[in-house]
């Protein structure tokens, strides 16, 4: 009896480890599929590495859908947009500001606000794309995600180069520059990904 029980315990492990190994295979067969699709994607991008780096963890909510990549993209860039406000935020504490350098990093934080929320606009217009009827209602979509993250790009760029006109301190200048030129450099990337969707419908 004992002994049976075992034999049957036996055959139960040996199925499931078989499943899980199965099922594991066929996951890893999907995410490569989708890893390959991140990557051929991302060499349309200017910055194809950190295209790369920062959508490949999302291989799995991606998969090989062209909507998904691009919304992803976006989503990523709207945190980094976050973090940057939340840094330059910061810096609005420091003591022994000059007048001109409060004023820079205010503007700074008010166009670094603008480009969350332009962001934020885009990632909405790709999801309603996504179930748009028809050829009209896409493009219409379409053609306002694209309008928002261009508008979102020109928001960082803006700030930028007024830290460089006004911020006389080299620490905090690069700082933010580097922040605000690897914001850039993210929301350039999730704009060619709009872009490769809209070509792709
Ligand atoms: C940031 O943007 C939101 C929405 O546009 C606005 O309500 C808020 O006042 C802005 N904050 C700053 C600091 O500009
Ligand atoms: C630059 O952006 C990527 C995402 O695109 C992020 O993973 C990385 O931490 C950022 N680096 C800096 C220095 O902000």
């Amino acid at each position: 009896m004992a002994k049976q029980i075992l034999y049957a315990l036996f055959l139960v492990l040996l199925s499931t480890t078989d499943l899980t190994t199965a099922s594991s295979a066929a996951a890893a067969g999907t995410s490569k599929r989708a890893i390959n699709f991140i990557q051929a994607s991302c060499k349309a991008t200017t910055y194809p590495t950190i295209c790369i780096s920062s959508l490949s963890g999302y291989a799995n909510s991606i998969q090989t859908s062209p909507r998904r990549l691009a919304e992803t993209a976006l989503t990523v860039t709207v945190t980094q947009a976050q973090s940057t406000k939340v840094f330059v935020s910061r810096l609005a504490r420091f003591k022994g500001l000059k007048k001109r350098e409060v004023q820079a990093i205010k503007d700074c934080i008010e166009e670094v606000n603008d480009t969350v929320d332009r962001l934020t606009k885009s990632i909405h217009e790709v999801k309603m794309c996504g179930s748009a009827k028809g050829h009209d209602q896409f493009w219409f979509h379409m053609s306002n995600a694209q309008t928002w993250t261009s508008a979102a790009l020109t928001n960082a760029n803006t700030c930028s180069d007024g830290f460089s006109r006004r911020i006389m301190d080299g620490r905090i200048k690069n700082s933010v520059r580097a922040r605000i030129a690897n914001l850039s450099r993210g929301t350039s990337n999730a704009l060619a990904l709009i872009n490769a969707f809209a070509q792709k419908y």
